[in-house]
């Protein structure tokens, strides 16, 4: 596994991370599987972890927090987790981020992760007027108390992004980047210019150019929700098809190394419940792409 710097934290992270959250928060998904996933990963050099108090439903966190008890490598682990998003008590998600319920948010995520303090904790998908002067003295004192080491923004929006850079508490961005969002390279260098760490949530873009067979209760999950939140990604995706074809790569691991192409990504947070695909995707780490395929993949994006 290559390591790369988080910005100016300080931080050096595993080049892919692993994503507690959606299925493999699930309570379908059994907490040995999902915590054999995250052992496993551990095992083979992966250092950042990342999760958020709302995940499926709030049981994400708590099972890594568990998973925390007995991992290997435990010194070397970097955890991050989101704040912002709450549930109501259907378990229905909604915004938050009145001080108060931030404030209330950390103190949740330090008690389901059982540590007293997390090395990186995320805004949640606030707009610009969500960060607002009080929330930013919350979170200078939070970081005082010694309750966070160091805060970033969660946000699939530019200008959110743009916003940050404004923001001299935030130390990481983590945006949706992959071979479906390239997001604007001018964007990308001015988060780099101010030692912003980037993280890429999403960087296999939910796998949806690879042809998924519906034969297990999480691949008609996966399915269902791409065609609920990600339909026109569905649509541009079919574009991709070809890398399903390319000698020396699978379609996910060629996804994965586009994203890795780029220096400035500090980490490639992938989601699996599989084994398998969790091995395939690390051995990606080291592995360089010919520039032929990246050319490739960047007409496609420009077609
Ligand atoms: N999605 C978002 O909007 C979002 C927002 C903020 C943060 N994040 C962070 O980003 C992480 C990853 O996001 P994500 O899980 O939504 O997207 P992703 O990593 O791009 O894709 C996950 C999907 O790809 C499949 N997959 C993984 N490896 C594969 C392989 N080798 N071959 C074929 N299919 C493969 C997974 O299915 P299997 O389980 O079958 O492998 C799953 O359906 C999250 O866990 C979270 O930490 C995501």
């Amino acid at each position: 596994m290559q390591y790369r710097q988080l910005g100016q934290t300080g931080l050096r992270v595993s080049e892919i991370g692993f994503g507690c959250a959606g299925f493999w928060g699930k309570k379908i998904f059994s907490d040995t599987d999902a915590i054999r996933l995250v052992h496993t990963a551990a095992e083979r050099g992966v250092t950042f972890f990342d999760t958020g108090g709302s995940y499926s439903g709030g049981i994400a966190e708590r099972r890594l927090g568990q998973a925390l008890a007995g991992m290997p490598r435990r010194q070397d682990i970097i955890i991050s987790t989101k704040i912002g998003t709450c549930l109501d008590r259907y378990g229905r998600a909604y915004k938050d981020f009145s001080p108060r319920q931030l404030e209330a948010g950390v103190e949740n995520s330090l008690r389901s992760l059982g540590v007293e303090c997390i090395p990186l904790v995320q805004i949640h998908g606030p707009y610009m007027h969500d960060l607002t002067d009080e929330v930013l003295q919350l979170l200078t004192r939070l970081r005082a108390q010694g309750k966070v080491l160091h805060w970033g923004v969660n946000s699939p929006y530019e200008a959110v992004i743009e916003h940050v850079l404004s923001l001299p508490i935030f130390e990481t961005v983590m945006i949706n980047y992959n071979i479906l969002h390239p997001w604007s390279e001018n964007l990308i260098q001015s988060l780099n210019a101010k030692r912003i760490g980037i993280l890429a949530a999403m960087p296999l873009a939910g796998a949806l150019y690879h042809p998924r067979g519906l034969w297990s209760v999480r691949d008609i999950w996966y399915a269902l929700r791409a065609h609920r939140n990600y339909p026109a990604d569905k649509k541009q995706a079919k574009r991709y098809r070809f890398l399903n074809t390319l000698p020396g790569w699978t379609a996910a691991q060629a996804a994965l190394a586009w994203v890795l192409s780029n220096a400035h990504i500090s980490s490639a947070v992938i989601g699996t419940t599989r084994l398998k695909h969790l091995l395939e995707n690390l051995e990606v780490s080291g592995k360089t792409m010919d520039a032929a395929i990246l050319q490739r993949i960047r007409r496609a994006q420009q077609s």
